[in-house]
């Protein structure tokens, strides 16, 4: 059979949540999905090697039949994604596509904050890179945006410990901070894929009258429109409503792990390249 799966990459599990939404909104679409585990985070990590390391998958997902991959993942959006476009798909094969999950947040910012002030919460490289502000200031440049990285979130998700008195206490000095720098915003977008698993925790700290943003449902209502634009690449894309796990690190852990961001149990594969 010819399968050409659509391809979601992530550093490790987060890139979980945009795939549940994927999967959710195209059903009957094939997903391959492929965690770095053995090398993430890429949150702490430079430019050059989150670039190295995301092109590598994205060359290994291209090879396993998938004509488009997404970026479930902010950190290599920031840092890899217009390089491998601009650079790479060029060369590699001009009619395969690598899309993220930043511009399709950027792009609904502004019909959801009416105070035009939005605060972004992302991991170190995320917030380094300043994608977001500048993605949102070349569409809006009215909003205003701040930003507050928060480097122990996604290892209190990864290890269960957001609910402890340790874990609350980061997730409200992160809040506390973003709201610090700018107590008119509205809007806060979750600028990594492991926040939508603090939802609850990070809605505690924060006044009712702020919107807290999920990227997945918006990444998959993005993806759903960007096929009906692109029948070209749609056509391409198969559709027997089946999904494929791969990990570059212990399968055990994995599957562990990614029935808490998937809620469901899956099986997955370890691959290495
Ligand atoms: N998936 C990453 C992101 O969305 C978070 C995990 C990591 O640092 O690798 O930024």
């Amino acid at each position: 059979m010819n399968k050409q799966p659509i391809g979601v990459f992530d550093s490790g599990y987060g890139g979980l949540t945009i795939l549940n939404e994927l999967v959710n909104e195209l059903p009957e679409y094939d997903f391959i999905y492929l965690g770095d585990n053995a090398r993430s985070p890429y949150g702490t990590r430079s430019f050059d090697v989150v670039y190295d390391y995301t092109l590598e998958a994205v060359e290994q997902l291209f090879s396993m039949g998938c004509e488009l991959v997404i970026l479930a993942c902010n950190t290599a959006s920031a840092k890899a994604l217009r390089s491998i476009q601009q650079k790479d798909l060029p060369k590699i094969n001009p009619n395969k596509r690598v899309l993220g999950v930043i511009r399709p947040s950027v792009e609904e910012v502004d019909r959801l904050t009416t105070t035009k002030h939005v605060g972004i919460l992302g991991t170190v490289g995320t917030v380094r890179s300043n994608s977001y502000p500048l993605e949102i200031n070349k569409l809006y440049p009215d909003i205003s945006v701040v930003q507050e990285a928060c480097p122990m979130w996604v290892p209190l998700v990864e290890n269960n410990e957001f609910e402890t008195d340790g874990g609350q206490f980061f997730i409200k000095k992160n809040i506390d901070n973003l709201l610090e720098k700018d107590p008119l915003i509205d809007t806060i977008i979750l600028g990594c894929t492991h926040y939508p698993l603090l939802k609850k925790e990070i809605l505690n700290y924060l006044p009712e009258r702020v919107n807290l943003v999920s990227q997945g449902e918006i990444v998959a209502k993005s993806l759903h429109n960007y096929l009906f634009r692109h029948p070209e690449m749609d056509i391409r894309c198969s559709k027997n409503g089946e999904r494929e796990y791969l990990t570059t690190e212990f399968v055990d852990s994995f599957e562990e792990k990614a029935s808490r961001f998937l809620n469901s149990n899956l099986q997955a594969k370890h691959i290495s390249y």
